[in-house]
């Protein structure tokens, strides 16, 4: 089958510091895959490249096509969907809005509806999200007001309102109250097969729950891959967070 990611070689240098060295990651359609390892260890630096933020040596297929010259509003439209690790959302501009402008772009195909035909087909993406998120009573409100893990939800509706086929997470459960990891635990078991994630998470619990399949990296480099038990288990995987992770 072909995978709905693939990426070879993946290197960034950074003067002297190659933050990533050659790393190479496959993401089958569907899969739950969990990337973790230490503070520094190059985990957003593979979510920059993989969202084309970050240029790169090396190739990233998306689904067999090779999308490495593309920058990240194409990429965005192919089906890649990113959370950031510090939430990033417009504080001016109400919930709803802030979800309605994520879904714009992909409400239809450009230039086959009238602008309002497709405006109103963004407005019932974003209500059915705000609701599957448990935002729609303050929907109204300016994101600006809105509590960490709220926004933290709002980000997540804006991921997904760009009904992404792989939808990449950095650190979603950091800062969040132990209720509001439980329920983004659930929220993302419960995320159709459909979709592919790509979770970067320090609460392992997090990631041994959620993921079919974990990598593991260290200093740029791929340590491990394998099963959340395989992983688990693994005497290096231990070592290399025994180094202390913030
Ligand atoms: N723009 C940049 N300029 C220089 N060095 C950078 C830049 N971005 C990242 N780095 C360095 O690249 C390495 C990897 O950083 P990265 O943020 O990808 O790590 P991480 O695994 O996400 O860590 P954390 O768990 O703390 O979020 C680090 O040594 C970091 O200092
Ligand atoms: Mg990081």
């Amino acid at each position: 089958m072909t995978p709905l990611l693939s990426a070879h070689g993946i290197t960034v240098r950074y003067g002297s510091l190659a933050a990533l060295d050659g790393v190479d990651l496959r993401i089958e359609p569907g899969q739950r895959h969990g990337l973790i390892g230490p503070n520094g260890a190059g985990k957003t630096t593979l979510l920059d490249v993989l969202a084309g933020s970050t240029r790169a040596g090396g190739r990233v297929l998306l689904a067999g096509r090779d999308v490495t010259r593309l920058g990240p509003a194409a990429r965005s439209r192919r089906g890649i969907g990113r959370i950031h690790q510090r939430p990033a959302v417009w504080s001016t501009l109400t919930v709803r809005e802030n979800v309605l402008v994520a879904a714009l772009p992909r409400a239809v195909r450009p230039g086959r509806w009238h602008p309002s035909a497709r405006r109103r087909a963004a407005e019932r993406t974003a209500d059915a999200l705000l609701t599957r998120v448990g935002l729609e009573e303050i929907a109204a409100l300016p994101a600006g007001q809105l509590a960490h893990g709220q926004r933290r939800q709002v980000e997540i509706a804006m991921g997904l309102a760009g009904r992404p086929r792989l939808l990449l997470l950095d650190e979603p459960a950091a800062g969040l109250s132990a209720v509001e990891v439980a329920w983004l635990g659930e929220f993302l078991r419960t995320l159709p097969r459909a979709v592919g994630v790509l979770l970067v998470e320090h609460r392992l619990d997090l990631v041994y729950a959620l993921c079919d399949t974990v990598t593991v990296l260290r200093d740029g480099r791929t340590l491990a891959t394998g099963s959340p038990a395989r992983i688990r288990a693994s005497g290096p995987v231990r070592e290399a967070y025994a180094e202390g992770v913030a």
